[in-house]
Order: C-alpha cells, then structure tokens, then sequence
C-alpha cells in the first residue's frame, strides 16, 4: 500500500527515518514517498494498459510543482481547475496537449490562458460557460475544443461533501441539455465538441457507481452518434478510492476489469483523471506533542500542526491513523485526542485514539494525507504552512520551503507604508 514501515521500533520513509527529517527540516512537515506515487500512477497505467488512456493526473490533490514534475516525467498529464494549477502545470513543462480543464467557474482570463497555452480540450459544465469559451475563443481566432461534463444522477456512496454525479450537486449537465448544447454547439463556429466527461466524486470504494454512469453515458453517446456527431474522448474522471483505515477498495485491477468492457465498445480515447489513488497513501504529516494534558476521560494531545495544516478529519471527519514516530518501551495505551494549537473545537486531527502515554516533544506521523493535505492547508491562525520533503531510496529532497512570518506578512505589511 505504502513505503512507510516500522523498522526496529522506527518509522522509516523508504530508507530515512521520519525522526531524522524532523530534526532536519522541522515539524509540522509533510513527507512523500516517491516510490509509493511511481507504483500507484503505475498500478493505473498497467490496469487500463490495454486502452491507453491518457491519465490526467488531478493537480488540485496534490500540487506541488516537484510530484508534478515526477507524474508528468511517467508520461502522465494534468487535470487542472484554475490558472494556477495551468501556471504550475507550465512550469514544469507538461506538453499542453496533455492537460485537461475541468471546473464550474471558468473565468474569462482563465479560458483565454488556457487557449493561449494550446490545451486540447475543456470540460464544460454550463451553457453560459460554452458561450463564454466560444466568444474568448472567437477573439483569439481559435477553435476550443470541448468535453461536456455529464451529471449522471448515481449515487457514488461517498461522503456528502465529496459526491458530485448527483442531480442536486452544482456539477455537470443533464443528458438532455447536454444533448441540446451539442446541437447548439453546431451554431457557435469556435467551439467543437468533441467528448463526454463525468466525475462522479471521489473516495469510491466500488465500481458499482461507475458501471451505471458508464451505462447511462453509453447510451447517450450512441445518441449523439446516432444524429451524426463525433465523439472522440471519453473522459471517466477520477476518484478511486484508498485505504485509510478500514476500506476495502477494489484495486486497480479490479476496477479496470469491471469497467473495461463497458469503455471499449464506446470506441473513444479514454482519459482518467486520479487524484487521490496515486497521492493518498504516498504522504505523512510529521508532528510534534508540545503538551499532554490528562483529563477525567482521556488524555489531549496537543500538538503542533492543526487543522490549518490538515483539514480533513474536521471538514470531513476522516480518519487518518496516528502512529508514534518511535516506538516506545511505554506500552500502556491511553485513550487520547490528538488536537492542534487552533482557537477552535473542531481543531484535531484523531479523536478517541488508543495510543501509549504520549509525553512532550514525542512526534507522531499522521498517514495516507498525501491528497488533500498540504494542497489544502491555510494560514488559519496566521500560522506559517509546513515544509515538505519527497524521499527517493535513502535521498530525502525538501520541495517545499516552510513559509516564514515575515513572507505571510509581507502582503500586508508592504502597504502599511503608502
Ligand atoms: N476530476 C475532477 C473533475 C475532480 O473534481 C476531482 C476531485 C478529481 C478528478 C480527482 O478526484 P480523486 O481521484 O482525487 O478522488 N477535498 C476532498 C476531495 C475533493 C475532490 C474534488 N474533486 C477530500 O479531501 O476528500
């Protein structure tokens, strides 16, 4: 699953001890294994092997410009929501032809960098939007080519906050106007539509949802085909799901055999777009106990990364296991919240944890928060977000500095002078 494992009492990143990275380089700190990115992209590539996909990895779980680098150096290209994450995409040199543009709020500078930057294709989620990108792209001389993103109405049994295919979620368009947007589309000379997108959510344990949307798109790409237009791409989006605790995901494998035969008679590139699968597992967030209070029901551990640094288990109430850095001779288990420095309840990252009797200055690794985690962090609490450190083998490379005070000041503070 992933290369964090105890040795003799320790946790090792691949061949770095995770304590000696906080003595380096500080905590809060997030730590990645590449080898765990390389074989999740790879688990990927190999199950859908035979389709050739084009894997856009999602930028927006996990951002950093150095995983960019590695996924794209694999042959992977970029599922991107903003200028942004196309600046980053950019800056790594990502061949625009491999990058996809998702999102509901497309603005008009927006489209234009992206027409500007060559991309081949837009995921359309509105008609205002179709308008939009027809008139910039009408500007430019250009023709934008464009995936019309389905709502398809399944249940992707995911977390509320986290499903997206449902016909009360802000996302996608339903079959008919999709059906009526192609047809209008024939109107607007700088526009081709020449796919079928969907993203049903993310965190999906089973193929189930994704058999059914596939059906329900099925069927009306046929259509389409049928009043004579050209679907190129189809586009299945991302969110498999991984093991945080208990899950029991299909695998890759398994995901691909049960939706291969349904994507192969539609007769288009397919293109994926994971996010989680290949991140999740691959990073830590390294933190320090600062204080150990012991109350009536259990003990606080109070600890220096919050949920400035990791939002998910208080947005979403996830649960990331905790795991003490070193082993400890201490074997009692206290029942133990472990909790950040924030002015608010909802500041923890586990509650209810049995864990050995914690003492200050003791580091625990928060696992599998490789998505979502540093892509999601705030200065909440004008706290400095954390650095991060991609291991390779026994090689552990900072790709990220630690803000600074002064740097998350220094928007404001410059104005205090005029
Ligand atoms: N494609 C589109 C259009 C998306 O909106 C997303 C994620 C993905 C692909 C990648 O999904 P993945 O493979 O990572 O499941 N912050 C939440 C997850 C939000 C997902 C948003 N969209 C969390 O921490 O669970």
């Amino acid at each position: 699953m992933d290369d964090f494992v105890m040795r003799q009492g320790a946790l090792y990143c691949e061949g770095v001890a995770v304590a000696a990275l906080a003595k380096r380089f500080g905590t809060p700190l997030y730590v990645y294994s590449q080898q765990t990115i390389l074989s999740h992209y790879q688990k990927i590539a190999q199950a859908f092997g035979e389709l050739n996909p084009l894997i856009c990895y999602s930028v927006k779980a996990n951002s950093n410009l150095s995983i960019l680098r590695l996924l794209a150096q694999e042959g992977a290209g970029l599922d991107i929501v903003s200028q942004g994450e196309l600046a980053r995409g950019l800056a790594i040199k990502v061949p625009a032809q491999r990058i996809v543009y998702a999102g509901v709020g497309k603005t008009e500078p927006e489209i234009a960098a992206a027409l500007q930057a060559g991309i081949p294709m837009f995921n359309v989620e509105s008609e205002p939007e179709a308008r939009l990108i027809n008139h910039v792209a009408q500007r430019r001389g250009q023709v934008a080519r464009v995936a019309f993103r389905v709502n398809p109405d399944v249940d992707a049994r995911t977390h509320r906050h986290i499903t997206t295919g449902r016909k009360e979620n802000k996302f996608g368009l339903s079959i008919p106007l999709v059906m009526d947007l192609f047809r209008k589309a024939r109107r607007w000379q700088h526009i081709k539509p020449v796919g079928i997108h969907v993203h049903i959510g993310s965190q999906i344990t089973s193929a189930t949802p994704y058999i059914q949307a596939i059906q329900r798109l099925g069927q009306l790409i046929a259509e389409l085909r049928r009043q004579g237009f050209v679907i190129e791409y189809f586009n299945l989006g991302g969110g498999l799901g991984i093991i945080y605790n208990e899950e029991r995901p299909q695998t890759a494998n398994a995901f691909a055999q049960a939706v291969i035969p349904l994507i192969k008679p539609l007769d288009c590139r397919l293109i994926l777009e994971p996010g989680r699968f290949i991140v999740g597992n691959a990073g830590i967030l390294v933190t320090r106990v600062q204080y150990v209070k012991r109350g009536h029901l259990k003990s606080f551990a109070i600890v220096d990364a919050g949920m400035n640094d990791l939002i998910r288990p208080s947005l979403y109430d996830a649960f990331h296991q905790i795991v003490p850095v070193n082993g400890t001779r201490r074997t009692r288990s206290v029942l133990t919240d472990v909790v950040g420095p924030i002015c608010e309840s909802g500041d923890f990252l586990g509650k209810n944890r049995h864990l050995p009797a914690l003492q200050s200055r003791d580091l625990l690794a928060v696992r599998s928060v490789g998505a979502y985690g540093m892509a999601m962090a705030s200065n909440y609490n004008s706290r400095p977000r954390p650095a991060e450190v991609l291991v390779a083998g026994k090689r552990a490379k900072l790709i990220r500095q630690r803000e600074t005070v002064s740097g998350m000041l220094a928007p404001e503070a410059a104005l205090l002078k005029e």
